[in-house]
């Protein structure tokens, strides 16, 4: 049966980066059908709003997503709800995309382009799941409004609220927990519980959850304290999960433990493997439009995409392969450039990938 995919090039760099992935996907020989469609910055300019009903419309009816990036500073002046970035929070959101997978692998030959010492990084192979749908960015209420008590009485404040459902916090434990047995059997559950009331809560559940998987060895961390980890000895890591903001930030970090933003791919899921795939950068409005945007991290996308939702685990390694194969031959985009490589621009990259496939 003919897959079906949404293609959600967004703005900046989004349409350079999904251009070689979709190039990749149709190497495979595999019939798929592509349906491009307007979102973000893009879609604000076709429709005057960043998710536009038929991009919505068609990212539910597909069998899998496929997102290059939003947002761009023009974009800054309008009111958030018009704003690029609320069509990714939109699509969670309603696609009910709740477990954010983040896998941080070093290919051995960017051992270099790592600002961390080589042997600090070297066969690194963690995954990060932020959990996507809760918590601080979802909260209600919020908003600015005339503070109502305490030593700032009557001054203006901006609040927001931090909260997470039970069974929210089960879904994402079990994700990380299934996930951590097809691996080395650790979940490093990161939390705020010596502050945050949410974050004792969601230990405590982390905890019960824990109690089904026995084979599974759970410890907790702060996450100031993981985030000194992740920088000073991040092997130590199998599976980490945390909630979305600090996973938003956790997740960033941990890119450059890979050598660049650029090789990180991601997979949002539901609770039925439905997914949208999509790079863990943003829209890059620094480089947009220069050709000169790492487009690995969106392919390493489409392979995660291929595996997790369209039920193709080999054709997915194909790619994983050609992508180390191209790293092999020395090619790099300026992000991972370092001296004795050769410099190749987005679309020679892309090109590279589908010569070896
Ligand atoms: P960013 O991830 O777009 O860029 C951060 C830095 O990494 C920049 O120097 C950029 O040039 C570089 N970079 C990112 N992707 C790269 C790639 N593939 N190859 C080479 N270099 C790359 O984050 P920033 O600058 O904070 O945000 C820019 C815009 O993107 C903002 O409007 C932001 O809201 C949006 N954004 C969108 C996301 C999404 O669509 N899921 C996620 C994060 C940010
Ligand atoms: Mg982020």
């Amino acid at each position: 049966m003919t897959k079906k995919i949404a293609v959600l090039a967004g703005d900046g760099i989004g349409p350079e980066i999904v251009a070689e992935a979709v190039n990749v996907l149709n190497a495979l020989g595999e019939s798929f059908e592509l349906e491009h469609a307007p979102v973000g910055g893009a879609g604000y300019e076709a429709s005057g709003h960043p998710l536009p009903e038929a991009t919505l419309k068609l990212a539910k009816e597909a069998d899998a997503v496929l997102f290059g990036a939003v947002g761009d500073w023009k974009y800054d002046t309008l009111d958030r709800p018009l704003r690029p970035e609320q069509a990714i929070l939109g699509l969670r959101k309603n696609l009910g995309l709740f477990a954010n997978l983040r896998p941080a692998i070093l290919y051995p030959e960017l051992a270099g382009a790592s600002t961390l010492k080589p042997e600090v990084v070297s066969g690194l192979d963690i995954l990060i799941i932020r959990e996507l749908t809760g918590d601080i960015y979802f909260g209600q209420p919020r908003g600015v409004r005339e503070c109502p008590d305490g030593p700032f009485k009557g001054e203006r404040e901006g609040f927001d609220t931090m909260r997470y459902a039970e069974s929210e916090v089960r879904r994402i434990g079990h994700v990380a927990f299934q996930a951590a047995r097809k691996r080395n059997k650790k979940v490093c559950s990161v939390d705020k519980a010596n502050v945050l009331e949410t974050f004792q809560f969601w230990k405590d559940i982390m905890i019960e959850v824990g109690k089904e998987y026995p084979d599974v060895e759970l410890s907790h961390m702060y996450v100031d304290n993981a985030a000194m980890q992740l920088v000073k000895n991040p092997k130590q890591f199998d599976v980490l999960v945390t909630g979305n903001m600090f996973g938003d930030i956790l997740s960033d970090q941990a890119s450059m433990l890979t050598g660049s933003i650029g090789m990180l791919p991601s997979a949002s899921l539901d609770a039925n493997n439905k997914g949208l795939y999509e790079p863990s950068h943003g829209s890059a409005p620094d480089i947009a439009g220069k050709g000169i945007a790492n487009p690995l991290a969106t392919i390493l996308s489409a392979a995660m995409m291929l595996r997790y939702s369209l039920n193709m685990a080999a054709q997915a390694d194909r790619i994983e392969a050609a992508v180390k194969k191209v790293l092999q031959q020395g090619l790099r985009t300026a992000d991972i450039y370092e001296a004795g490589t050769t410099k190749v621009s987005t679309r020679e990259m892309g090109a590279a990938v589908l010569s070896v496939l």
